[in-house]
This record gives C-alpha cells, sequence and structure tokens, in this order.
C-alpha cells in the first residue's frame, strides 16, 4: 500500500509564491525527493495536489481505502475546514501533519489548526524538509501498526 502525501491550495505555486516563506523548492522537486526518500525506506508514494475543499475530502477518503499511511500539508484549509477534520476522523491508517513554514510564528489566523485534532503529529517549520520528516513519522508508525 502507497504511502499518500495529500497537498492543498495553492501548493501548486510553490516556487514562485512567497519564496522568501516557503522557499524556492517547486512541488515537483518536492515530490522527487519525497518519492527517493521514501523508496529508501521500501515505501512507493501516491503524491496528490488539488485547490478544492471537496476534492482534497475525496483524496483523504481514498487514502483510507487503499493508503498504509498519510501525510497532508492542508495549506489555507487546515485553519478552516471542519469537513476536513471530520474526513481525517474517519480514516483509521496513520496521519501526520506538515506544513512548510512554522504556522505558530505567523499571523494569529494560522495560529488554529482543524487537521491537528485528528492526526497523530504535526511537523511544521522546516521548509521542504518537513516532507522528508513526516515520511520518516510515517514509516515510524506504519512499522509500529503491525505486520
Ligand atoms: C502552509 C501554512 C499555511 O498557513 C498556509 O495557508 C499555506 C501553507 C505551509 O506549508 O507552511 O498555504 O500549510
Amino acid at each position: 500500500r502507497p504511502l499518500f502525501i495529500l497537498n492543498g491550495p495553492n501548493l501548486n505555486l510553490l516556487g514562485t509564491r512567497e519564496p522568501e516563506i516557503y522557499g524556492s523548492a517547486t512541488l515537483s522537486d518536492i515530490e522527487a525527493a519525497c518519492a527517493e526518500h521514501a523508496s529508501m525506506l521500501g515505501l512507493t508514494i501516491d503524491f496528490r495536489q488539488t485547490n478544492h475543499e471537496g476534492v482534497l475530502i475525496d483524496h483523504v477518503q481514498d487514502a483510507g481505502r487503499a493508503a498504509s499511511a498519510l501525510i497532508i500539508n492542508p495549506a489555507g484549509y487546515g485553519h478552516t475546514s471542519v469537513a476536513l477534520h471530520d474526513a481525517l476522523k474517519a480514516i483509521a491508517i496513520p496521519a501526520i501533519e506538515i506544513h512548510l513554514s512554522q504556522p505558530a510564528a505567523r499571523e494569529a489566523f494560522r495560529h488554529h489548526s482543524y487537521v491537528s485534532s485528528a492526526v497523530s503529529g504535526t511537523i511544521s517549520g522546516f521548509g521542504a524538509r518537513s516532507y522528508i520528516l513526516g515520511i520518516e513519522a510515517a514509516h515510524a508508525l506504519i512499522a509500529a501498526s503491525g505486520p
């Protein structure tokens, strides 16, 4: 079963979107680094991005059916979406929230996450490395969750 890595709105713009905050790597660069790191750990990935809340929820439900674990950068929807929280509560696989930036050190409206209370843990503030650290965390949780 693949490790699903889901990306929310505006992350398709990485590379040119506020690079002083989010770095210069594109989402394709990050996907390639994730695939390489995952394969080192014996994992395959299903890497997706959408700008649409309902589609992101469909992807979470897909993960619940088909993934070994889920990593999600919910982007702006983490701060707004009860429906995303509910979708994450509805799946049984390990789930990890990640952010490139450190939302707690930014504007007050980024301090609350509807996702955090529905996942095992959160990794934020390490730029593109948050994805790699997320894969490490997912690998540990998959190993801990059975044969
Ligand atoms: C983000 C942080 C969010 O606050 C923001 O809305 C994003 C990106 C991050 O990866 O740092 O779109 O999730």
